[in-house]
């Protein structure tokens, strides 16, 4: 029985993930556990990886992570996000990729399971019930053990309760306690809260196994840093680069952002 860091969607944003590690460290957290997307968007890829093997986080890939090393392509991508992640594919050291290329796809502990987008598909956004019922199915197929679902990629807080057929969101304005008998699907928020546009804060959770309790935190951090890092270091897409990637898309399709993979 432990008490469960949950985090992910770092995205390469250092402060904001010293931010939400103290303040896991502070809930005297016994794990980390990262449910993906460590790099992309942001300027501090090598660092943000460091910092979590350092912290002998368990961790899996995201889309960022697969995209980022090259193990997947650009074409399910945004402008804004293949432009950062062709930033990212130049910038990360050897070592970190090597580390982000073996990541596992998922990582299940007792009834606990890991995921970043949807069970079979690491791009699928699980953003409404109906994505949540189709992914009910595919985990009683491939992970029966499993009871509550960590995912990640929509970077948005949410609880999902799931008996037979019905899916409900669950208010996450307190602890949540999750029942024996139902599955859960939950998103612990995104680390990295550079694309959004409210009041910027390094969200994270906290699950103890043994009372089955969810916690959900949002931390400030300094956002002004993350971002002039990144503008200078050529993370943030131009309008021009946005309009000439739209034409690319249309002439030639997104095959042609693959051949600066190598
Ligand atoms: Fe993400
Ligand atoms: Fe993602």
């Amino acid at each position: 029985m432990a008490l469960h860091g949950i985090l992910g969607d770092i995205h390469g944003n250092a402060e904001a993930l010293v931010a939400a590690l103290a303040r896991l460290d502070a809930c005297g957290v016994d794990d980390l556990l990262c449910v993906g997307d460590l790099v992309g968007y942001n300027a501090d890829g090598d660092e943000c990886v460091a910092v979590l093997r350092a912290r002998g986080a368990r961790c899996i890939a995201g889309n960022h992570d697969l995209i980022g090393t090259g193990l997947l392509g650009f074409e399910r991508c945004s402008n804004k996000a293949m432009h950062s992640l062709k930033r990212t594919r130049r910038a990360l050291g050897a070592e970190t990729a090597a580390y982000l290329r073996a990541l596992p796809s998922h990582i299940a502990l007792g009834d606990l399971l890991l995921t970043h987008g949807g069970v079979r598909d690491v791009q699928q956004y699980m953003t409404q019930p109906r994505h949540i019922a189709q992914n009910a199915l595919l985990l009683r197929e491939d992970f029966p053990a499993a009871r509550a679902c960590f995912f990640g990629h929509t970077h948005e807080q949410r609880v999902y309760e799931v008996d037979g057929e019905t899916v409900s969101e669950v208010a996450i304005d307190g602890p949540v306690r999750l029942r024996e008998d139902r599955i859960y699907f939950v998103n612990p928020g995104s680390v990295d809260a550079s694309r959004k546009r409210c009041v910027k804060r390094a969200e994270c959770a906290v699950y103890d196994d043994a009372a089955r309790e969810l916690a959900f935190h949002r931390v400030p951090y300094d956002d002004a840093a993350t971002e002039s890092k990144a503008a200078a270091q050529g993370y943030r897409i131009d309008r021009w680069r946005d309009r000439l990637y739209d034409v690319q898309r249309r002439v030639i399709g997104p095959r042609h952002e693959e051949g600066e993979t190598a």
